[in-house]
């Protein structure tokens, strides 16, 4: 047990005697720590060993609610429609999975009644549900710090503190921060940096003014509200109501504090005893995001051999096109290239010769020499470990027998030390997404008819890929990027089985995922596993991004993911789910394709694999040889972005742009296993 005079609560109950016939006990409490505090709780919510009050606790989609136990006058009488004033402070903290995201917010709460099980998780914070947000007859009054943008809600930001009334379009609301006492300038405060924070609400019952301040722990009091508004609450909180806090999860590790708490009725909160609140956990379960480590063999027969042959000058012209070629090879000869070749037809690899730099390497576009027509896309991908390269050759030499009108035909390979060359068809309209983002102010390159044409055609790849051909092929890397346009503008999958390369020769027990942000299924950062619903998954966010002329995942003005599933289903939700098509088409769209397209592409984003379609069924809704079905009311509270942080995809990494034409952006699952 902690010494009682530090870490008790000092709840005062005070009655003020004089405030005229009907005033009710001006109540007042301080909780420094809530160690032995009576508090009513749901859900997540409890107080730790050590004083702190939890609302959240790292599990997914849940709810946690703390209230003081007793309801408090909130009106100068009963039936009165005259308002006490009241005044609160509180410290909180939020810690999450990294400290510029977090999964949701949390909110102080002025209620009608404790019982919120009908509130939902998620982006709902736990006070209202999808049908009564904003409803009249909810009595809710609340301050939310958010850390999500939700633009259903009409959320400026994704680090902001608003006033709610009766649901969460906020009625006032700014980017979290304070006034500087000294200079007036206002500084950023981020709700998820998990430092404590201490938070000012006072309300005027007569001018019914609301203003909330906030400030770092260390910082005193700001003179100048953050928000200061005039709300009139005497329809809103009942005559007497709860004072408390909510919090929610979404499907993200998150973890929401209260470390103290004052209140008192017509009069100003009781400054809350800093230096004697409990402490924020520092030890938890921080995201490591592992570089994917190529470690170059050391063989020192062959640097003997290098050595020696550096000796000859005879030699020297020899090496420069020396290759690795070992007996198990004679079998894939024919899909083999001399490194002579493709260095001639790519004028030595030349920086002219350059079609774009990615993940996996770099692409060169060539001529050979013996057919003059037949040109080349050669990509240089480092390769260094050596185990595994038989099957991987193997692969390359099968997936070499892959042939479909949109597929990037691959003609070959070479290695040689260190290095793998892949020889593909050279595709002349260069790659999808060059198309799509080109100039944001010129008129859209692509028509609808042509997107429309390109996203069929990939979908009839991918078909043949998981279906149609001998045995399955997972691309585990589809997005606009990797499809590539031929001379007839025929949309064609390139890179197919290309991320399988990162498999080999790595070790077994990390994790690595392969692909890049936006297009990563969420049950990949659980299993790992690339499937053929992993791979409709990616599909789901190429329709998208193809018909929306939008990258899956950007980052907004203020520095904000916006994922572009969570666009569209809000859009869907408002019931315009046609209104997320590219602006630049203008009229030029056809509203039923453009409407299938959006929905499929929804529908293949579903959070559970087992709820997409199969790759076939994709083709048959595309061709209009099946009827979509309506996407299930679950995804009412569905958020994708909370779900892709939830798996530990590094943020950092969804940003990063995707530079080349052909090439992979390579994103790893990071470790959070010990957070869940
Ligand atoms: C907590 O407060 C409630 C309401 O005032 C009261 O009924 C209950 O007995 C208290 N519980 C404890 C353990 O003090
Ligand atoms: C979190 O809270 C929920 C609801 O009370 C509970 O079922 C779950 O076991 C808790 N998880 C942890 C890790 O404490
Ligand atoms: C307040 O109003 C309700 C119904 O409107 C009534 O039943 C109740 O008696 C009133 N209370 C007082 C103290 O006037
Ligand atoms: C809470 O509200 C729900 C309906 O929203 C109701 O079914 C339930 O009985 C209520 N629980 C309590 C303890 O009043
Ligand atoms: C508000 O909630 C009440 C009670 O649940 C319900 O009867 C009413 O239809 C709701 N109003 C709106 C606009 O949804
Ligand atoms: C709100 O802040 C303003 C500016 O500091 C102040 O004049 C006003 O009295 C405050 N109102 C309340 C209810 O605290
Ligand atoms: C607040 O609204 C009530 C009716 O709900 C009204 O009687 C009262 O005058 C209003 N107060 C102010 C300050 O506007
Ligand atoms: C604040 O808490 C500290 C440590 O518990 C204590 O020594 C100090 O007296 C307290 N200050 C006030 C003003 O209560
Ligand atoms: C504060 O944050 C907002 C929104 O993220 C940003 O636009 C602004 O530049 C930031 N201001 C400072 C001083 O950092």
């Amino acid at each position: 047990m902690p010494p009682p005079d530090r870490a008790m609560p000092l709840l005062l109950l005070l009655l003020f005697l004089g405030l005229g016939p009907a005033a009710a006990a001006d109540e007042q409490f301080v909780f420094d720590g809530f160690t032995g505090a009576n508090l009513t709780m749901d859900g997540m919510a409890t107080v730790t060993a050590n004083g702190l009050l939890q609302l959240s606790n790292a599990t997914s989609q849940l709810k946690g609610h703390a209230f003081f136990p007793t309801p408090l006058q909130f009106h100068r009488a009963p039936n009165s429609t005259a308002m006490q004033s009241f005044s609160t402070a509180f410290v909180i903290g939020i810690i999450g999975a990294y400290d510029t995201l977090s999964s949701h917010g949390m909110a102080f709460v002025v209620a009608k009644s404790r019982n919120f099980t009908s509130a939902l998780p998620g982006q709902f914070l736990g006070l209202v549900g999808s049908a009564n947000n904003g409803n009249a007859t909810n009595h809710l009054f609340a301050v939310e710090f958010d850390t999500i943008l939700n633009s259903e809600f009409n959320d400026m930001s994704g680090n902001h503190v608003g006033i709610d009334v009766n649901g969460l379009n906020s009625v006032d609301a700014d980017n979290a921060g304070y006034y500087d006492d000294g200079t007036g300038a206002f500084r950023n405060i981020s709700l998820v940096d998990r430092k404590p924070m201490q938070v000012w609400v006072d309300f005027d019952g007569q001018t019914m003014q609301v203003n909330v301040t906030m400030a770092p722990l260390q910082v005193a009091r700001p003179k100048r509200p953050l928000l200061s508004t005039t709300v009139n609450l005497s329809s809103v909180i009942d005559d007497t109501a709860y004072v408390g806090f909510s919090s929610s999860s979404g499907i993200l590790f998150c973890r929401h504090y209260v470390l103290g708490w004052s209140f008192k009725m017509n009069g100003a909160a009781p400054a809350l005893n800093i230096s004697s609140l409990p402490s924020m956990p520092v030890t938890f379960p921080k995201p490591r995001s592992k570089t994917l480590e190529i470690v170059l063999p050391i063989a020192s027969a062959l640097l003997v051999f290098a050595v020696a042959a550096a000796v000859f000058v005879y030699m020297r012209r020899r090496r420069m096109f020396a290759e690795l070629k070992e007996e198990w090879e004679v079998t894939f000869g024919p899909h083999r290239f001399s490194y002579k070749d493709l260095y001639h037809a790519t004028d030595g690899f030349s920086d002219e010769r350059l079609l774009g730099i990615g993940g996996f390497g770099r692409v060169y576009r060539g001529s050979l020499p013996k057919s003059k027509s037949a040109e080349i896309a050669v990509k240089k991908v480092a390769h260094g470990s050596r185990q595994g390269m038989r099957e991987f050759v193997a692969e390359v030499v099968t997936i070499g027998r892959l042939r479909h009108r949109n597929l990037v035909q691959l003609l070959g390979y070479c290695r040689r030390k260190g290095e793998l060359l892949l020889v593909y068809d050279y595709m002349p309209n260069g790659s999808l997404d060059k198309h799509l983002y080109g100039d944001q102010k010129e008129k859209a390159a692509l028509g609808w008819g042509q997107r429309f044409g390109i996203i069929k055609g990939v979908a009839s790849g991918l078909l043949y890929l998981h279906e149609d051909w001998e045995q399955v092929v997972v691309h585990r890397d589809i997005k606009a990027s990797n499809v590539l346009l031929d001379a007839d503008m025929n949309g064609r999958l390139g890179d197919f089985g290309l991320a399988r390369l990162y498999d080999h020769g790595t070790d077994p027990h990390t994790t690595h995922v392969v692909g890049t942000m936006g297009y990563l299924a969420p049950e990949l950062g659980h299993t790992g596993k690339a499937s053929k619903a992993s791979d409709v998954f990616a599909f789901g966010a190429f329709m998208l991004e193809v018909a929306c002329g939008r990258k899956p995942v950007v980052l907004d003005a203020r520095d904000n993911h916006l994922v572009l599933v969570d666009w569209v289903l809000d859009q869907w939700r408002a019931g315009t789910v046609t209104g997320a098509v590219d602006p630049r088409l203008g009229g030029d769209v056809v509203e039923h394709e453009a409407g299938l397209v959006l929905r499929l592409g929804l529908l293949c984003s579903h959070p559970l694999p087992a709820a997409r379609p199969t790759t076939r069924q994709v083709a048959q809704y595309l061709d209009g040889d099946l009827k979509l079905p309506e996407l299930s009311p679950t995804y009412q509270s569905f958020n994708m972005l909370a779900l892709m942080q939830d798996q530990g995809f590094d943020p950092y990494v969804m940003s990063y742009p995707m530079t080349s034409i052909t090439a992979g952006t390579m994103s790893q699952m990071s470790d959070l296993s010990g957070g869940r």
